[in-house]
This record gives structure tokens, sequence and C-alpha cells, in this order.
């Protein structure tokens, strides 16, 4: 949540961070707004809305300047406005400041500000930093880091900030906790942002900044970072592998379609080195030095939000299935909150997309206090997820800039069916000819995706006759629940179409409820194993009218005619289903947002990376 970029060199700033903006626009879309330095003017403006009105609202104004920073927001304190987008500064104006993450403790931080006579514009809690490291400033006459400094540590809460001094005008700060933070090292030129997306197309060096650090960029000298308590440090400097053409639309109408469209490349990508079906093998790198731990672990705990939630529960399946390993599937939220029950026999993986979800890093401290083992499927190279776990595994699926998550979720089913796998031969739970069968059918996976892909117009068609629906439910059956799960949150997230998944079983005990001839009904059912009970299910929904769209297995004639629509897939291994029955669920809610009329990529009040709490 929040983007923020920040360049110091001998270009233009100005489109620099425009154009770092958009990318990051992802973390939030409500306000955006720039600082920039020229000459000893500091220069801010600010907008409600997308980065496009803040462009229109400096069209044609004084832009100029080599040094400056912006900021893309997702709200916390303070309604979406001009006033509390950000930048913000202090009281004297002098330093301005602008922020991912919540400062906890600013109420009292205000209350003394407010003591010694600050008066304060917004409602952020943003401000009061700015106020606070100008306050620090003006009693201790340091460089704006030492003052930086000072003030962190009197901040409870986590942030990413880059600030500027109207005083040092050829200096950027930036520092982080718990919110991330990317340098980018060009030639005679430095960037800051939340991640490398605004940084790529100008240099492919980068030092992600570790929690508690401070980068000092100075025109002369160049980098420097030190920690909070001002210890030096060797800034490590990487090679980040991203295209830009991978952060472009590439034709597509929306980031969701090219993402969806991606996903046999994306799986494909996300099995190579690891699944061999010539030798019959599965191999996953991050496994290696902790498998054992892993296969004799008391059991395995997922912590994920959102979709990369659902991904987990798709693992519980899969490892209690072909592993035979007790699991348990934590929502990172209430997992952190609770006393959950982990020793240092258990193994705790987090799941995220971004790597930078600030519930599931928390939860995945806690598990590291308790002594468990931690392992990290995540999206994002480099990412705080990836650094803080023992061990992982990239899902390799490019970056994802829908906000609605597609391509992510089907790398994480791929990558816990390769995990599965590997931990049920390594515990001898699975047939070698099953463990077989499955290695070859998920070598075919991406081509079956490919075959669903061809079903679009039809989906469109479908999609037609459910967009002005006020309910949607979602049913299936083992490997299918989570994935009915998904097809819901999908819905909800970009049309605005309330939408609920259940067990398809559970239904009889309230959804039944609201089903009449309005409602429709998606069902998946391609199983295997309880497929007339899915069938028993369709019928009962039948029976009180309500509108069935039914995903089956390539052939099925009979769900054909009790349902009012079908969608065919492939057939495959029934472990491997949701790799498949997800994709028309994308699909759908895909057509019947945008028939709708709704902001695809950027639907309302979500983020892509939730770093708050
Ligand atoms: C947000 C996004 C979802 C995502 C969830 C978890 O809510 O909008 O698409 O599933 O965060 O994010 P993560 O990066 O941890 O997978």
């Amino acid at each position: 949540m929040c983007g923020i970029v920040a360049y110091i060199g001998d270009k233009e700033v100005f489109p620099i961070i425009i154009n770092g903006l958009k990318r990051l626009e992802y973390r939030g879309y409500d306000s955006a707004g720039v600082a920039i330095h020229d000459n000893a003017e500091l220069k801010v403006f600010k907008r409600k809305g997308k980065v496009q009105e803040l462009i229109d609202f400096t069209t044609g104004k004084d832009t100029k300047g080599t040094v400056g920073m912006g900021h893309t927001r997702w709200a916390t304190h303070g309604e979406p406005d001009d006033i509390n987008a950000h930048p913000h500064s202090s009281f004297k104006d002098n330093i301005t400041i602008i922020h991912n993450g919540i400062i906890e403790n600013y109420a009292s931080l205000k209350l003394a500000l407010q003591k010694e006579g600050h008066v304060f514009k917004s409602q952020t809690d943003t401000e009061v930093l700015a106020h606070l490291i100008g306050a620090v400033k003006e009693q201790t006459n340091t460089p704006i880091e030492e003052a930086v400094r000072i003030a962190l540590n009197k901040v409870v809460g986590a942030y990413a900030i880059v600030v500027m001094d109207k005083s040092e005008p050829d200096k950027l700060v930036g520092a982080r906790k718990g919110s991330p933070l990317v340098i980018g090292i060009g030639d005679d030129e430095f960037f800051l942002a939340s991640d490398a997306t605004p940084i790529v197309e100008h240099t492919k060096n980068v030092v992600y900044l570790n929690d508690k650090e401070i980068a000092v960029i100075d025109r002369e000298t160049g980098l420097s970072i030190k920690t909070i308590s001002n210890v030096m440090q060797t800034p490590f400097i990487q090679r980040i592998n991203l295209q830009l053409e991978q952060l472009e639309k590439g034709g597509y109408e929306h980031f969701m379609l090219k993402e969806i469209y991606e996903q046999p490349t994306t799986i494909a990508d996300g099995m190579r080195g690891r699944v061999k079906p010539d030798k019959n093998v599965v191999r996953l790198g991050g496994l290696r030095e902790y498998e054992n731990r892993i296969v004799n672990a008391d059991k395995i705990t997922i912590v994920a939000c959102g979709t990369s939630w659902i991904a987990g529960l798709v693992g519980e399946y899969l490892f209690e299935d072909l592993a035979r390993m007790p699991v348990e599937v934590e929502y990172a939220s209430e997992f952190r909150y609770r006393n959950p029950v982990i020793t240092e026999k258990d193994v705790v993986l987090a799941i995220s997309q971004s790597g930078e979800t600030a519930d599931t890093l928390a939860a995945l401290e806690l598990a590291k206090s308790k002594g468990a083992m931690t392992y990290g499927i995540c999206n994002v190279v480099g990412s705080s997820i990836a650094r803080v776990t023992d061990s992982g595994s990239y899902i390799h699926a490019g970056p994802e800039i829908g906000v609605a998550s597609t391509k992510a979720f089907t790398g994480q089913v791929t990558l816990l069916v390769i995990m599965a796998l590997s931990l049920a031969q390594k515990r001898g739970t699975i047939s070698q000819s099953y463990y077989h069968q499955l290695i070859n059918e998920l070598a075919n996976i991406p081509a079956k995706v490919q075959k669903v892909l061809e079903s679009n117009s039809k989906i469109e068609y479908i999609a037609n006759i459910f967009k002005d629906s006020t309910n949607a439910l979602y049913l299936g059956r083992g490997y299918n629940f989570p994935v009915a799960l998904e097809g819901a949150l999908k819905l909800k997230e970009i049309s605005y179409i309330h939408a609920e998944g259940y067990p398809a079983a559970e239904m009889k005990h309230g959804p039944i409820a609201l089903i009449d001839e309005n409602m429709p009904i998606v069902v998946i059912a391609t199983n295997k194993s309880a497929y007339d009970k899915v069938v028993s299910n369709i019928q009962e929904v039948k029976a009180r009218k309500g509108k069935v769209l039914a995903i089956v297995s390539e052939g099925d004639e009979f769900i054909k005619d009790i349902a009012d629509f079908t969608i065919e897939i492939p057939d495959t291994e029934e472990p491997l289903t949701p790799l498949l029955s997800v994709i028309p669920l994308q699909l759908l809610a895909y057509h019947i947002a945008k028939m709708r009329g709704c902001n695809v990529d950027q639907p309302r009040n979500l983020a892509k990376s939730v770093t708050v709490e």
C-alpha cells in the first residue's frame, strides 16, 4: 500500500517520478503527489485521485528540477483528499516527506508536538512524522539524516520514507522498517522506490534496504547506509532480472487479461528445472537443505492473506492427500494475534505474491520466535518475506500488476504441487506409478490451460447474461472448494457483485435460502471422487430455480443436460484440477467487471501490496 519513488541525478526529475508513480499505482490510487527541489525552492504538487489527476493538475506548471520524490496513496489515516495526499511537510515547511506504512504512536507524538505549538494541516500520521523530524532538526541542528535517525528512534510502527530538506537540496534520505524500499544505482544518478518497477528502465543495479536502515544519497558523495542505531553498513548491490515489457500491457486491454493469458507460460516457468518428466522426478532447490526437517515436522502451518490464503488451502489438500502430513491454513492476521501452538518441530509456510504483506510478515516473525522453521513461497524476487524466511522458492510468474491476483495463484498452486510431490516421495506416501503419473500430467498443464483459454468467447457470452446479478454463489467440493472461494473472491473484488464461495454440500446449511430464479450459481463439477454428490447439489439448485453455470470435464454430457450453461475444461488428475478450473472463473469475473464498467486493474478500495495490518 502506497507507492514511493524518488530520484537524484542530472536528468529532469518530474517525468521520471510520474512514470514511476504509474508503475506503482497498483499499490494504491487514492491520491498522488510530488515534491521537487529546484535551487532553493521546494515545489510540492498533490491531488486526490489517480496519477493522471496529478498530471492534469501540473500541466503548464513549473516542474523543473533534478531531485525530487513522488507518492501514490492508499489511505489509512484521513480520507483521500488533496490535503491528506503526500508529500507532507514539517511545521516550518523546511522538511518534506513521503511515507508508506503506519506510525502507530502518532497520536501521542502529535499531542506532544501540539503542546510545543505545532499546528497540523492533515489528519495523517505521516504529517506527524514530518513535524517530528523537523522539530529534531531544529533542536539538534544536525544534518538531515541524523535528524531522521533520531526521530525514527521515537517511532513505533511501519515505514518506508523518503525525506527532503530545503537546506540540503543535494540530498535524499530514505529509511525503512516493515515496508519495502529499493535503491537503484545508475550512472551518477540514484533512485529510491517501493519496488524495482520504476527503476528497471534506468538501471538493473539495486540495493534492497533492510529493516531499520537509513540510506543517504548525496549528489557529491553517493550512497551510504547506516542503521537507525548508527552503525555503518556496506551496501550489497544486486542485479535485477526484470524486463520492461513485463511491466507493460503488450496489446491487452487490461493487465488482468494479459496476466490470465500468460498462465500457460508462467506455470511452465514455475516448473522449469523443477519438474522433469523425462527423468520422472521433481526437484525444488529451496527444499534441499531443509527437506529432512520438513519431512519430519509435526505439522505444516500455512500463513497467508487473500488469494494466497486460498492457494494455501489447495496446499492443505495436496500435502494431506499426497504427503500425508497434517496441515493447518491460517489467515496471517488471525494467527499473529492468537496464541497459536507452534514449536520448533513445526514448519510455517508463508505464501505471498508480493512478499511484503504486513500480516504475513508478522506471522512469520511470531513463528520464528517460537523456533519453527520458516519457508516462503513468493513471486517478487528480493521481497521481505523471501529474505526473512529460512528457505523458500519463487513462483517465477513475473510482475503481476492487476490488483486481482490471477497468475500468482496458479504459480503458487504449481509450486505447492511440486512441494507436495517431493515430500510425498521422500516420506514414501505415494506409489511410484502415481508419482510418475502426476509428474507427467503436471508437464501437460500449460497446454491444457491454453485449451481452457479457448473458451473465452463462450465465457464472455455467459458473463453478459450474469452481469446484472446482485449476488452469486460458487460451489465446489474437495480440490474444487478452494477454487469456489477464489472464483467468488475474483468476482467481488473487481465487479463489486456480492459473491460467496461454499463447499457444495454446505449449501443446504444456509446459502440455499438465497436461491431463486435470479441467483447465478457457479458449480465446479469436475470432480471424479464426489461426482454424484456434486450432481445432486446441482439438482438441488435447479429444484429451486437457480441458474447454474457448471464447470465440467470435457465430454460431460450428463451435467450439460441439467445445468443452464457449461464450460468444459480438459480432463486431468484430481490434485491438479485447480490449475484448470480456476481459469474460467478468472475470465468470468474479468468480463463481468468490464461489462459493468468497473476499473478492472484498479478496483476501488483495494491495493495489491498490503503493507499495513
Ligand atoms: C491484497 C491483494 C490480493 C492478495 C492479498 C495478499 O488483498 O489485493 O490480490 O491476494 O493482498 O497479498 P500477497 O502479496 O501476500 O499475496
